[in-house]
Order: C-alpha cells, then sequence, then structure tokens
C-alpha cells in the first residue's frame, strides 16, 4: 500500500482487518519497523481520537511524530491549480506537501468538507492535492467524504465482537445498520459514506435508514438496503451504527432534528442483541440515549480503542511497503 484515502487503497480489506486484530493482541511486535522514520500528522480541523490514536500507532511502531494543526497554526494553504495568490493565503499546497515530504516519511491529513461546495468536497479538493504534491504516502485521518481508520476499526470492532458475543452475531452475515440521528448542526457525510463503503466491500448485509431527503451518494451504498421506516430497519439488526450527517442533496442542509429518530433502548426491543456503535464524539441525549452508550450493548469504546490498532496496521503495511 502506498498511500490510504479509502478502502479502494487497499488490496486485501480482509487481511487489513486480521492484520489490525492480529496487532491488537501483539501491539508491539513491530516496535522497530519504524525506527528512524516520521510521520507528520497535518489538521486542519479538530481531533481528539485520530490524533491521539494515530500518534499511538505511530509510536508503538518505533516511530516519531510531528503534529501540526494547520488550520490554526500554519500559513494559510492555496489549493487552486494555477492560482494567482494575491488573496489571503500565503502557501500554495504545492509548495508545502513537497517541503512536508522532506520532513517527513509519511502524511497524515485530516481535512473536512466546506458542506457549501459539493463539487469541491466530492473531488477531494485538499487530500488529492496532497496525494499529488507529496512525495511520501499520504493517509487520510479523515477527508471531505471519507473517515477510513475509523471505518478499518469499525469493521474490525464488528469482526472482533462476532468472534467473542453472543452466538447470533457469528453468523458469516450479520445484519448491520447505519442509522441517522438527529444533531444540532451539519455534520459532513464522511463517516456515514466510509462505513457503507467498508461494510459493502466486506460483503456485509446493510441497511441505512434515514428520513426522506438525506440520502447519501449512491456511489457509496450501492448494494445496501435503503429503508425509511427505522422502527423496521431495526429489526433483527445485530450491529447498529449511529451518526448525523446532513443532506447530500440540498447539499449540507439539516432538513430535521427530528428527537423521534434518536436511538434508546425502546427502539431495540426487535433487536435483542443488537451492538452499538458511534465513532465519537457523540451528543449524548440527542444522537443515542445515556442508556444505551453506558449499557452492556454499546461497543463505542471498543471503536474508539481500535482506532490505534487500526492506524497500526496501515501504517504497517505502509512502511513494510516503503
Ligand atoms: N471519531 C473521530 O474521528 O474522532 P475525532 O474527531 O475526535 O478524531
Amino acid at each position: 500500500m502506498n498511500s490510504f484515502t479509502s478502502v479502494t487503497d487497499v488490496v486485501n480489506p480482509r487481511a487489513l482487518v486480521e492484520s489490525a486484530l492480529q496487532i491488537k493482541k501483539l501491539p508491539y511486535a513491530y516496535a522497530t519497523l519504524g525506527t528512524n522514520k516520521t510521520i507528520g500528522l497535518f489538521f486542519f480541523n479538530s481531533s481528539l481520537r485520530t490524533r491521539i490514536s494515530t500518534q499511538k500507532a505511530a509510536m508503538n511502531l518505533g516511530m516519531n511524530s510531528i503534529v501540526m494543526n494547520v488550520g490554526a497554526e500554519g500559513w494559510m494553504l492555496e489549493f487552486a491549480d494555477g492560482a494567482v495568490m494575491n488573496g489571503s493565503a500565503v502557501e500554495h499546497v504545492k509548495d508545502a506537501a513537497a517541503v512536508m515530504s522532506l520532513y517527513c516519511d509519511v502524511i497524515a491529513v485530516r481535512s473536512f468538507p466546506t458542506l457549501t461546495n459539493k463539487t469541491e468536497d466530492y473531488q477531494e479538493l485538499v487530500l488529492s492535492q496532497f496525494v499529488t504534491y507529496a512525495t511520501v504516502p499520504v493517509v487520510s485521518m479523515e477527508s471531505a467524504t471519507r473517515h477510513p481508520l475509523q471505518s478499518l476499526a469499525d469493521v474490525m470492532t464488528m469482526k472482533e465482537s462476532q468472534r467473542s458475543s453472543h452466538p447470533s452475531q457469528r453468523t458469516s452475515q450479520p445484519k448491520v445498520v447505519l442509522t441517522w440521528a438527529p444533531h444540532i448542526k451539519a455534520l459532513p457525510q464522511a463517516v456515514a459514506n466510509s462505513f457503507a463503503e467498508w461494510t459493502l466491500a466486506l460483503k456485509y448485509d446493510l441497511t441505512i435508514t434515514h428520513p426522506e431527503g438525506y440520502e447519501l451518494n449512491t456511489d457509496f451504498t450501492e448494494g445496501a438496503t435503503i429503508e425509511h421506516d427505522q422502527h423496521k430497519a431495526l429489526e433483527g439488526a445485530d450491529f447498529v451504527y449511529v451518526k448525523n450527517w446532513s443532506a447530500y442533496t440540498d447539499y449540507g442542509a439539516v432538513l430535521t432534528t427530528d428527537p423521534s429518530w434518536m436511538l434508546d433502548e425502546q427502539k431495540l426491543q426487535h433487536a435483542t442483541n443488537a451492538r452499538i456503535m458511534h465513532c465519537l464524539p457523540v451528543r449524548r441525549n440527542v444522537e443515542l440515549s445515556d442508556e444505551l452508550i453506558d449499557g452492556p450493548r454499546s461497543l463505542i469504546y471498543t471503536q474508539a480503542e481500535n482506532r490505534v490498532y487500526a492506524a497500526q496496521a496501515v501504517l504497517k503495511e505502509i512502511l513494510e511497503s516503503s
């Protein structure tokens, strides 16, 4: 693997999930693989889990890490090719990425969508310019349309849970439900897109439920069942992934904050064995009830824990191929 920006960069996603699960058992088995190698973690947006778990993953592999909040601390970057830079942007990504590549053996980037310019966001302007102009592998720590490190941790968590939990989850085809949840702000589609992309690539039985108007880009959901009745969608679910996203068609819009879409225990009366997932951060009692987050169904902290091993599996593969 050279760069890691989506599931399509991974030759064998199942093998990568297995690698992450093995690394979780022996986190320091490759503690010298990254000796004298440096990863630069460059953030255009806030982060708790991605920043700490990716840095921890690098440390477990013996890598040095440099973290920079580019959005807040760095020069404002220009991303448009051929731009006449007489505005507020001080440095072109062409120069920044080339120079970062002189300091780092791997560049990891987190960027968010504008949620106003659909074309620019879905062309992945920021991430694709780093991939183009960096001369070292680039890892997405969430981009405008995808969050592949999160999704790898998510599928790893489901696989791990299937192996260790209730017999119904040991079936090769658990029912996975991605349910939209209310939120007070317009959030990216990235986590939902990526979760759908990874689960479908790994041949999970995926149902997506959301209010009318919240249809995701079909490039990511081809093969999933779309069910607008949340109660019906949840019936017999083995894994329920809760996430808000803003509208794709009416791009970036918050069409409803209907609290009846919040997931709580009562909604799971016909999904006795369902385990609950969320990528965090979560708005408690808006997206998900306290009882579910803090209760025995929750896999939420395991997902966060597995972010370390997912990142470690990706970095290991990149280090081994470079
Ligand atoms: N899930 C996730 O990416 O969390 P952060 O935004 O805190 O990194």
